[in-house]
């Protein structure tokens, strides 16, 4: 499948706001059914240098694009964490298994590693996610521990990873 990665820009808004509220998504990230497109807006007007935020693109005939996937990488503002990252990925559910979200990580560790020379990358994870939990563990990411009932999903409480990538230096 082809597709390509760039940075986020504002008219990718109405895209990422139905990938939020797609199943198949929706129930592995922190979104909230009532999530309004202009919190998506707002969210890219304002994102400032510290997030690093890609979106994976597909072009149709007619030559218009749509967003199939996105991740970003946050570096931790506290100068004394300033070494350190956070994650967050999700990609189209009739897109999955096709090496998007590979593709998506590797950009991010790409900037972690080459351009901002991270030490720390971390994340959380529901702890059913096999196909995340795969695919960050392929990338060198290790399960730390487990935050208890951390979230809500779907009338529970349920537990999350911590996940994190320790670059040699
Ligand atoms: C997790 C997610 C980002 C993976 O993206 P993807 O495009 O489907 O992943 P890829 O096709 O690049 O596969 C990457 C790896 O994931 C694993 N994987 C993919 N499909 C899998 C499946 N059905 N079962 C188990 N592992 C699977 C494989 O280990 C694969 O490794 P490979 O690159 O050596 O083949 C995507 O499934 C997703 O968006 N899920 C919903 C939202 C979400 O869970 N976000 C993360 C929250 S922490």
């Amino acid at each position: 499948m082809e597709f390509r990665i760039r940075p986020v820009c504002l008219g990718d808004a109405k895209d990422i706001n139905e990938l939020r509220h797609m199943p198949g998504v929706f129930e592995n990230i922190l979104g909230i059914p009532s999530e309004r497109l202009k919190k998506t807006e707002d969210w890219i007007s304002k994102l400032d240098n510290y997030t690093h935020e890609f979106v994976a693109i597909i072009t149709d005939e007619s030559g218009s694009e749509r967003v199939v996937g996105m991740a970003g990488l946050t570096v931790f503002g506290n100068s004394r964490l300033r070494h350190s990252a956070g994650i967050g990925i999700m990609v189209h559910r009739e897109y999955q298994g096709n090496g998007i979200g590979r593709k998506l990580m590797e950009t991010l560790l790409d900037i972690a590693d080459n351009w901002l020379m991270l030490v720390r990358v971390e994340l959380s994870v529901f702890v059913d996610n096999l196909k995340a939990i795969e695919l960050y563990k392929k990338l060198g990411f290790d399960i730390e521990g487990t935050k208890r009932k951390a979230a809500i999903r779907n009338g529970e409480y349920i537990d999350e990873y911590v996940m994190a990538r320790i670059r040699n230096t």
